[in-house]
């Protein structure tokens, strides 16, 4: 278990997670060797350095496709400049669009990749998403998406679920869910017209406890109310991600 303690850990932590996550997904699909990748949902770039590190250069072209929306209009800068930090700058692009515009202006993509943008939105909004992804790629393309499983499997897991679900300052859909469940997206991307749907789930234990968990708070949103309820509690046993829940379909 990688326990986050100090605020200051938080950073190398979350990469280290991310990196472990993109190197299992590749892993899963190296056979399929993607050399033009779009990413939706790529935020402050937290998953997509660690994707781009794994790939090494291995690819024509990389699109980062964010909606850059309250409460997230800061992060296309730090996305940009981790790009530049990283040397990435030269063959990626970031584009500020809705994810459901993306067929509009890509096409004939290898891969369309996401990690935590599905389940910021609500059941109208994955779809429309995931069929953009659909006509964005080409014969044989994947699209994969991985976000934290809606199962919980303890108390420090349910923490989680409980600030997100009932103390999140900043909604940005009316959506129901933590994260819609892997049934939900398999159904979905069927409906859509994928033909190969697999799910996988992958555990990478971390758990943020003291100043790192209110850190973490901070960062993920959350009302004072929270922290108001729930000190005690995250003080002894601290706030854990569940498992990943990773979605591979194929056109
Ligand atoms: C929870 S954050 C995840 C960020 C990053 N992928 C990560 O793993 O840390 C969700 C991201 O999806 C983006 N997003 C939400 N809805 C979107 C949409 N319809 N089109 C494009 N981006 C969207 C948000 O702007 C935000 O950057």
């Amino acid at each position: 278990m990688m326990e986050v303690i100090e605020a200051e850990q938080i950073e190398k932590a979350l990469f280290k997670y991310h990196l472990e996550l993109v190197s299992y997904i590749m892993g899963r699909i190296e056979s399929n060797r993607p050399r033009k990748i779009v990413e939706i949902g790529s935020g402050p770039g937290t998953f997509t350095i660690p994707l781009l590190k794994n790939l090494e250069k291995m690819l024509d072209k990389f699109y980062c496709v964010d909606s850059y929306n309250r409460p997230y209009a800061q992060d296309r800068e730090v996305l940009e400049s981790k790009l530049k930090i990283e040397g990435f700058h030269d063959y990626v692009e970031v584009i500020e669009k809705d994810a459901k515009e993306i067929s509009k202006i890509l096409s004939d993509m290898d891969l369309v990749i996401g990690h935590e943008i599905l389940c910021d939105l609500n059941r109208e909004q994955v779809e429309h998403v995931i069929a953009a992804c659909f006509h964005s790629l080409r014969e044989g393309g994947l699209f994969v998406h991985s976000e934290l499983s809606p199962w919980t499997g303890n108390r420090s897991e349910e923490l989680l679920q409980i600030l997100n679900k009932e103390y999140s300052d900043e909604p940005i859909s009316d959506k129901t869910w933590f994260s819609p469940t892997a049934d939900e997206l398999a159904g979905i991307a069927h409906k859509l017209g994928f033909t190969t749907i697999h799910i996988e789930y992958k555990k990478i234990p971390i758990r943020f406890l003291k100043s790192a968990a209110i850190e973490m708070t901070r960062r993920w949103r959350v009302n004072k109310k929270f922290l108001e309820k729930y000190h005690e509690e995250i003080d002894a046993i601290g706030i854990e991600y569940p498992m990943e829940q990773v979605l591979y379909c194929t056109k």
